[in-house]
Formats: C-alpha cells, sequence, structure tokens
C-alpha cells in the first residue's frame, strides 16, 4: 500500500481516536499501588532529566561555600522536604515510599545533578510525580540557593550534624515554664533558623529581636496571606495562624535587641557611600535620606523597620528585591519601590554595610497600628 499524506494523516487520527476510546472505557490502572514498568520508570526520568538539564542551561550559580547558608537550607529541608526525602537518622515513612514514583531516600544517596539542576527542581517542582514547586517560585528563584548547598552536603550527613543544622540548640533549650504548651512548639520552631532570642542564625536569616511589634505584626501577616513572598516564611506564618502571630510579634519585638556578628565585608569608600545615602539621599536620583523614616528616633512610627545592626546580607537582598518588584511586603512596601528604583547594587552594598554597622538602639516605645 502506497504511503501518500492523506492515508498517514487518517491513520494518526485513528490512533487518537482508538486512545480516546481507551481512555474513555476506563480500562487503564491509575493504581498507584501498582508500580511503573520498569521501561515506564526509565522513560520518565530520561524525560524529566532532559527536561531539567534545558531548562537550567545558562543559570547563574551564586557562591555556596557560605557555611551560614546551611542553617536556613537545612532548616527549610526539615519543614518543607524531609517529610517525603527523608532525613539522617529518620526513615522514610511507608505511606510516601509508596508514592509512584517515591521520592529518593537523600540520605543515601542523590542522583549527579548540578547545582544549576537541583536549583530548578527545587524551584519548579517536577510534574506528575508529587515533587512540588517553591512556594514564591516566581519572585524568589534567589531563595533555593540555601537549599541547594544544603542538598550537596546531605548524602551521608551523619544525624547528630542534621540535628545541629536543622534545629540547633533550639532542639535542646529549656523551654520557659511560664509559656503554653502551643506558643512554646511555635517558638521552638521559630527558633530552628532564627535562634530562641531572635538573633538569626547566620547572615542568611534576618534578627527579628527588638524590632517593632507593629512592623512585626504586619510582616507575619503578610507572609501568611502571600503579599511578601518567601517560600521560607509562607508556610510558617501560614501554620502559625492570626493570634499566634500576633502573639509572636509582641515576643520578639521585647526580646532584647542584638547586633550582628557577622564581619561587614566592606572598605572605608563603601561605609562612606552609605553614609551619605543615609542621611542625606541623593536628590536628582530622587533617592530620600534613609533615615528620615528608619532612623530609631524618627521610628516610633511603626510601620518603619529597625535596620541598625541587621545583617549586611540580609539588608542588601532585600534592597535588590525591592528593586526588582519582588519583595513584596506590608501595605507600606511600595514606598520602598520609589526609594530603590534608581539606586545601583554599589548603593545597596554600602547602605547595607552602613546599617549594618550602626549601634542597636534600645527597645522603642511605638504607637500601635492595626
Ligand atoms: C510530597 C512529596 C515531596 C516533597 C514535599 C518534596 N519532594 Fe522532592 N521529589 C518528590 C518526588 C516524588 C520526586 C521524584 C520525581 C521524579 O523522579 O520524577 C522528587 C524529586 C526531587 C529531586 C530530584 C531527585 C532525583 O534524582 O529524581 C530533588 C532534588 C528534590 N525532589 C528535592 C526536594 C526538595 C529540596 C524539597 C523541599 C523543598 C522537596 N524535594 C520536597 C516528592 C517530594
Ligand atoms: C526555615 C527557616 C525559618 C523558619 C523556621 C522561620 N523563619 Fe522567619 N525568616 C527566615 C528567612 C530566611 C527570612 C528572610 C525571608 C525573606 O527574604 O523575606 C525570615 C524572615 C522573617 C521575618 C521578617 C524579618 C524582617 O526584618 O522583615 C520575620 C518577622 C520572621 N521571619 C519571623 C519568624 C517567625 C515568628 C517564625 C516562626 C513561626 C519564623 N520566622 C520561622 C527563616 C525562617
Ligand atoms: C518614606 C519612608 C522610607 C524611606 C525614605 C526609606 N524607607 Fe526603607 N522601608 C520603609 C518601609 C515602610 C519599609 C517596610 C516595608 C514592608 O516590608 O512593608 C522599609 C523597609 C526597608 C528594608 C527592609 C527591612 C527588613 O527588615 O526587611 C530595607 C533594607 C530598607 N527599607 C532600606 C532603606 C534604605 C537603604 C533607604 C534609603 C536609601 C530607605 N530604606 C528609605 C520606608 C522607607
Amino acid at each position: 500500500m502506497l504511503l501518500t499524506w492523506k492515508r498517514a494523516v487518517i491513520a494518526i487520527a485513528a490512533m487518537g481516536v482508538a486512545g480516546m476510546l481507551f481512555a474513555w472505557s476506563g480500562l487503564f490502572n491509575v493504581a498507584a499501588s501498582v508500580p511503573h514498568f520498569a521501561v515506564t520508570n526509565w522513560f520518565l526520568h530520561w524525560v524529566m532529566q532532559n527536561s531539567v538539564w534545558t531548562y537550567s542551561v545558562g543559570t547563574e550559580v551564586p557562591d555556596l561555600s557560605d557555611p551560614a547558608m546551611l542553617y536556613p537550607g537545612a532548616g527549610h529541608y526539615e519543614s518543607g522536604c524531609a517529610s517525603c526525602h527523608g532525613a539522617p537518622g529518620q526513615a522514610q515513612s511507608p505511606v510516601v515510599a509508596g508514592m509512584s514514583p517515591p521520592p529518593p531516600y537523600f540520605p543515601e544517596a542523590m542522583d549527579d545533578w548540578s547545582e544549576a539542576e537541583l536549583a530548578w527542581i527545587v524551584q519548579h517542582g517536577v510534574k506528575f510525580s508529587g515533587m512540588p514547586p517553591w512556594p514564591a517560585h516566581a519572585e524568589r528563584a534567589d531563595e533555593v540557593w540555601p537549599v541547594v548547598a544544603f542538598l550537596r552536603e546531605l548524602p551521608g550527613m551523619s544525624p547528630e550534624r542534621y540535628r545541629d543544622l536543622a534545629f540547633g540548640p533550639a532542639a535542646d533549650q529549656a523551654l520557659r515554664a511560664d509559656l503554653d504548651p502551643g506558643f512554646q512548639a511555635t517558638l521552638a520552631d521559630c527558633a530552628r533558623c532564627h535562634e530562641a532570642d531572635g538573633s538569626g542564625r547566620g547572615a542568611f536569616v534576618p534578627i527579628i529581636a527588638g524590632q517593632k511589634e507593629g512592623y512585626l505584626k504586619a510582616t507575619l501577616r503578610a507572609y501568611a496571606d502571600g503579599t511578601r513572598h518567601s517560600g521560607m516564611m509562607q508556610p510558617a506564618a501560614n501554620d502559625a495562624g492570626a493570634e499566634m502571630r500576633d502573639r509572636l510579634a509582641a515576643h520578639y519585638a521585647s526580646q532584647p535587641p542584638v547586633r550582628t556578628d557577622a564581619p561587614v565585608a566592606a572598605d572605608e569608600a563603601s561605609l562612606e557611600r552609605g553614609r551619605t545615602l543615609a542621611e542625606r539621599g541623593r536628590p536628582q536620583d530622587g533617592i530620600p535620606p534613609c533615615l528620615s523614616c528608619h532612623a530609631p528616633t524618627a521610628g516610633r512610627d511603626p510601620a518603619f523597620p529597625i535596620l541598625d545592626g541587621q545583617h549586611a546580607r540580609y539588608l542588601e537582598q532585600q534592597l535588590h528585591l525591592f528593586h526588582d518588584g519582588a519583595r513584596g511586603g506590608t501595605p507600606y512596601a511600595h514606598l520602598m519601590t520609589g526609594v530603590t528604583r534608581r539606586m545601583t547594587p554599589e548603593d545597596m552594598a554600602g547602605v547595607a554595610a552602613y546599617f549594618a554597622s550602626r549601634p542597636v538602639p534600645e527597645n522603642v516605645a511605638e504607637t500601635t497600628i492595626d
């Protein structure tokens, strides 16, 4: 029989109709209790590998060598990944192991992915597999890097090291007997990343001790309703619930302020540039003096957060996010979009270093907002 275009089209259409009939008949077995054929497994994984490779080409990998990255990386792994992929000293649940395909058990081994590929998988997830995307995947591609740094070290990690990274001293800290158990449990969870005193574990987690109550309250609400974007904080704020969030805000605001212990890596010229912006702004670029809103004395207004003594790395990152329109925040966050519009990366590094080097103020008495 001669193969003509017409016959080819008819044959393909017939196959389509047959496929639809088969799907309609209900005979295809979607039961996850029946594992994929080995060849199906191989094929699906092969398709995934090719896709991940193609889409992660050209990704710029930042420096992942800072050990401080591992705290939020491990902390988030414990809350968002361990339930499926297991953790050192913690076997995978039989319920999860029955998924088709099953999530790989990372404490033992991981396929040979590059860092760019891991970042892509963690940011976007994998269709048809149960592997979810990062909660704020559109805005916060930057946030997956601490998780990638941690995944790199995970296979073969000892349970003790995992406990130290993902829980830290919070796991052993005597909990305050005067607090009710529900509040204690939530504080212990926050402490895994922020430390019990709110000082932030390493330069990738902000200091929240002594921050203004109104700002903390509005910020936790913004994370929970998704108007401030963070794959790490959105779940934590959401799970806490509205009443607990307000208690948390009051609690951390009343903690004695602490200052960053991370060395501020900036030279004199950069610090001076930061000081000038903070005190005088740059009118020709529409940049107001930061201190007109952020000075602790002018700062009785609870909408303006205290920046003094905060980790420079955190401040700089937030400025980039405002500049790129990816930060979100409370209903006052738009003020920062204008401020950062014409700031250069050098401005941001300088002013972040300047605020990190300022002494922390006493706990501020503030008027309350709602
Ligand atoms: C609901 C369960 C679930 C959760 C939660 C989950 N994953 Fe997965 N993950 C999977 C499944 C299932 C696969 C297998 C996908 C495949 O092979 O096609 C997978 C695959 C992966 C892979 C590719 C591994 C490989 O070799 O196939 C990485 C990396 C990964 N997950 C990291 C993470 C990280 C990091 C988190 C937390 C931010 C996370 N996963 C959360 C289910 C989950
Ligand atoms: C997995 C680690 C982790 C856990 C657990 C965690 N946080 Fe965070 N938190 C972070 C990181 C990282 C940021 C910075 C997020 C960003 O870029 O928006 C942050 C930001 C914050 C901020 C905003 C600070 C600012 O200056 O704007 C507050 C407030 C906060 N966290 C409170 C909490 C509270 C309360 C809990 C417990 C319910 C908690 N966090 C649990 C890692 C964590
Ligand atoms: C008109 C008032 C105003 C001025 C001027 C201003 N800010 Fe802000 N800034 C805010 C407000 C309001 C927020 C809180 C945004 C939110 O999360 O809703 C904020 C937040 C920030 C944050 C994030 C803090 C955190 O804990 O996440 C940084 C960093 C910051 N500002 C830096 C600066 C710098 C640097 C300047 C000067 C170049 C500046 N701001 C000028 C009002 C101002």
